[in-house]
């Protein structure tokens, strides 16, 4: 069901350096910073047999010590459940994750979704990029029958936990009332991280102070997501939560790669997004990436464009620029995508978010005229949802803005994106345009799934293993056991909260 409208695409022409009879002092400069023409021809064959061999890493059932860890689920994860949810229906993953989902939506005005990396950036992208930019504060009737969705247990930062317990506390008061009821979704996959399990004992606590211990709505509005063992599985079945509540994520899916499972497909069927339209882009992207040749395949083009720009042509910062403040957090998501799979051994490159124009007022000094380190790929939203705001006639042209007073806000950022891109290329910055028809569940189910295939495929051409996250585990460790080597006492004053339950 492609709608061939709906294709994302990947536009890296401006960053071919001019043919070298043309010379100009520019062209020699764009030489030395752009990608030559040619070099992307003999790239072809590489790419077609990485890409084989990343295709034959999802069928293998012993992998080799070298491959390992692999977790190669992802590529065709988004096929699979939509296959099963046809043929089984309710009884399917999604058919228990829309049930799961639709109880949340039924029972409560307030959902918080604990979860870090991997288990909290995918749902909040799609947050951010899909639902209305003011959600939560929306009254009830105007979100129709989507609770306000609250992201925390993504650091240890007492106060913003605090400052939720105690919105939570002056905004219910009475459990009965279902505009007053709130939610918890608690994702890890491990089941082991510490952020989110100590996030998850203060906000049950609540929720138990809340409802009182015996009520059913603990067991009825918790809803885990872990992996198929831990102590995540085995404190929420303690807890009496069905092991048909219990949501999984598979084990050959890694955290980061995770957001087509329910990871992220709960907190968008909670927030009312059309999950689907969301699998099926997904899938398509992953068709594309296994069938189509490199002139029609946006995962091969900027798999190819940005690992030679970082290895031969050395920008080793990669921006992601993008051109609407709603996908601010793809880019967040983004980030932690490419420093977990390509940070590694000394190498990968360094991911940094910009919202463009935002950022063109402090970090677009830097991207035109600072180190000459950065290959910037835009993120382009072509067609705005709403109509456009117009500059409009005033009788009051101190502002100087009559002139262009029948302009909307959609041209206003064309032209600073062409601005920006015309600037850049005659300073020899390189960037690309990634391009999203619009802004919907279809287009960013392709444009996550093409960033993780991209970034498989960057990983295995530059010989780094794209999975696992080894450095994280240092500043686990140490944390453990600091706080185990200190007496088990709180520094300063303590919050009156319910004692864990
Ligand atoms: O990509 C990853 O695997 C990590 O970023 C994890 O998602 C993150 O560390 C959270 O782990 P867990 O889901 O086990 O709590």
């Amino acid at each position: 069901m492609q709608l061939p409208d709906e294709n994302i695409e990947y536009d890296y022409k401006r960053l071919l350096a001019p043919p070298a009879e043309s010379w100009t002092p520019l062209a020699e400069l764009q030489a030395q910073h752009f990608l030559a023409a040619d070099r992307l021809e003999p790239m072809r064959a590489i790419l077609n047999a990485v890409r084989g061999r990343v295709a034959a890493e999802r069928e293998l059932q012993n992998p080799p010590p070298e491959l390992l860890p692999l977790q190669a689920g992802f590529i065709d994860g988004p096929q699979k459940l939509l296959d099963s949810f046809r043929r089984k229906g309710d009884a399917s993953e999604l058919g228990k994750l829309n049930r799961v989902a639709q109880r949340l939506r039924d029972n409560t005005d307030r959902v918080v979704v604990l979860g870090i990396g991997g288990s909290y950036l995918g749902g909040k992208a799609l947050f951010d990029a899909l639902c209305h930019t003011y959600h939560n504060e929306l009254p009830r009737n105007l979100r129709i029958g989507k609770p306000r969705l609250y992201f925390e247990g993504n650091n240890v930062d007492n106060d913003a936990l605090a400052d939720l317990l105690e919105l939570l506390e002056n905004t219910c008061v009475e459990p009965e009332t279902p505009e007053e009821r709130w939610g918890v979704v608690v994702v890890s996959k491990s089941g082991g991280t510490l952020e989110t399990a100590a996030a998850y004992r203060a906000v049950r606590g609540e929720a138990a102070k809340y409802y009182g211990i015996k009520s059913d709505w603990l067991k009825q509005l918790i809803v885990p997501i872990t992996g198929p063992k831990g102590k995540l599985r085995d404190l929420a079945r303690a807890e009496g939560i069905p092991d048909d509540d219990i949501l999984t994520i598979p084990d050959d899916v890694g955290g980061r790669y995770s957001v087509f499972t329910p990871v992220g497909l709960l907190p968008a069927a909670v927030m009312g997004l059309d999950v689907r339209a969301l699998l099926l882009g997904a899938a398509a992207m992953t068709k594309r990436f296994l069938e189509e040749p490199f002139d029609r395949n946006p995962v091969l083009q900027f798999a190819a464009v940005n690992h030679l720009m970082a290895t031969e042509a050395k920008k080793t910062t990669r921006v992601m620029a993008v051109y609407s403040r709603k996908l601010e957090s793809v880019g967040f998501w983004y980030d932690q995508l490419l420093s977990e799979s390509l940070g590694k051994s000394g190498r990968g490159p360094t991911p940094i978010t910009s919202v463009y124009t935002r950022d063109l007022h402090s970090r677009g000094q830097q991207h035109q005229d600072g180190t000459r380190d950065k290959m910037i790929n835009n993120l382009i939203v072509r067609t705005q949802k709403h109509p456009a705001v117009l500059v409009g006639m005033s009788d009051r042209n101190e502002d100087d803005l009559n002139a262009i007073s029948r302009r909307g806000l959609p041209d206003l950022q064309e032209a600073a994106l062409h601005g920006a891109n015309q600037a850049y290329a005659e300073a020899a910055r390189p960037t690309a345009d990634i391009i999203l028809p619009v802004l919907t569940e279809h287009t960013i189910g392709q444009l996550l799934q093409m960033l993780m295939l991209a970034t498989v495929m960057e990983g295995r051409l530059a010989q780094i293993n794209p999975y696992g996250q080894p450095g994280v585990e240092a500043y686990k460790r140490n944390m453990m056991a600091i706080l185990k080597a200190t007496p088990n006492l709180p520094k300063g004053e303590v919050r009156d909260q319910a004692k864990g339950v």
